[in-house]
């Protein structure tokens, strides 16, 4: 029997390709699609959406607590990804990071407990287990990896992971948490390392490479971890977080050749960049619970022709670039949504 899935941050990078995999593999569910619309959240994401009966998109930002009460009866269940995403923002700001990522989730917590909800899962990152050594390859985060973030917003993700666990021992709330490495593909908003660099590069720009470029990241194709994400809301342990991720580290010189390789240019587009403030060394996943328990591996991920098909489409749709960038999908909004808010 089909069920009604709220999506939390459906307008984002990873929740609108959550939202596309859900309405199109999971045909007798529903989405509801729950989304603030920050500077990060387009909707033009999902165009071909727009008149789908099964997806309802609703302008909420997840702080607001007496209006997750009036949408919350209409889920059965919750996938919450609703957060202040970008490292070098919470950098630079991480208040809006705390306040959105724990007390908004916190807020989405008690709503959905109020309206028993039978399983929420949070959209965790693998990021709250702190940073790898580059020397020692054989160490790789588990779920057993303790708790360790760095950056404001690493911090900010364990607070809500741990709100998250506590809601489960607290008050026995079904809940799942996902630990994902970093994701790859299209509608990623071009601050992230892989589309900036790309619309750089096409724009004929140099790439601003942080530090020595010696840091590794896990890269893992969107549709891999959306697929993961369902697994989790299906299947998953009642109050267990899991791990999920590519075996495909690579450093960010290594990206950045490949990308200049792949967008057709040299070197010498390469400026290499004071280094980020306490800049995680190599983040590295050990997915094997989710494997052994859950059954699903990673089929998207495999490098360089799933890179190449991102980079593929970032050439091939400039104009979403360029219309996130400068907020002029707001038209898009404006034509498509005008009961929204
Ligand atoms: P994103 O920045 O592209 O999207 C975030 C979405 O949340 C946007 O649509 C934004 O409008 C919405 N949002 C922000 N604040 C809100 C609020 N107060 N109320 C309602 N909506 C709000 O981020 P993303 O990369 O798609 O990440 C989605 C989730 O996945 C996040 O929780 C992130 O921590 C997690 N995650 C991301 C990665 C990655 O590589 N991008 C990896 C692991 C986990
Ligand atoms: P990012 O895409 O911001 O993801 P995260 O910080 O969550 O891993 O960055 C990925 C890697 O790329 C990270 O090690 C920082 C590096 N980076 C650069 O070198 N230059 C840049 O301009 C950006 C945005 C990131």
């Amino acid at each position: 029997m089909g069920q009604t899935i709220l999506v939390t941050g459906g307008a984002g990078f990873i929740g609108s390709n959550l939202v596309r995999y859900i309405l199109e593999h999971r045909p007798d569910d529903r989405v509801i699609n729950l989304d603030g619309l920050t500077y990060a959240g387009n909707l033009e994401s999902l165009a071909e959406f727009v008149d789908e009966p099964r997806h309802e998109f609703v302008h909420c930002d997840i702080n607001d607590g007496a209006k997750l009460d009036e949408i919350m009866p209409k889920a059965d269940v919750v996938l919450h990804l609703a957060a202040e995403s970008h490292v070098d923002r919470s950098i630079h700001d991480p208040s809006l990071f705390l306040n959105t990522n724990i007390i908004g989730t916190q807020c989405m917590l008690d709503s959905a407990k109020r309206h028993n909800i039978k399983r929420f899962v949070y959209v965790s990152t693998d990021e709250v287990y702190g940073e790898l050594p580059l020397d020692d390859k054989s160490q790789l985060f588990t779920e057993s990896t303790p708790l360790a973030p760095n950056s404001p917003y690493a911090v900010s993700k364990t607070g809500g992971d741990m709100l998250a666990r506590a809601y489960h021992h607290t008050y026995g709330m079904n809940i799942g948490i996902t630990r994902c490495s970093n994701n790859f593909g299209p509608y990623q908003f071009p601050e992230k390392v892989i589309p900036l660099f790309v619309n750089n590069l096409i724009e004929g720009k140099k790439v601003p490479l942080y530090g020595d470029g010696r840091n590794i990241r896990d890269w893992l194709h969107v549709l891999d971890h959306c697929e993961a994400i369902c697994r989790v809301l299906d299947d998953g342990k009642p109050g267990e977080a899991y791990n999920i991720g590519g075996n495909n580290e690579r450093s960010n010189l290594e990206l950045t050749k490949m990308l200049i390789d792949l967008c057709g240019r040299d070197e010498t587009f390469i400026e290499h960049v004071p280094d980020r403030l306490g800049h995680d060394m190599r983040y590295a996943i050990d997915a094997t619970k989710i494997r052994d328990e859950l059954g699903w591996e990673p089929t998207r991920s495999a490098w360089p022709q799933a890179l190449e098909e991102t980079v593929q489409w970032y050439k091939d749709n400039l104009e979403w670039s360029d219309h996130v960038r400068t907020g002029e999908y707001r038209r898009f909004m404006d034509q498509n949504y005008t009961n929204q808010g």
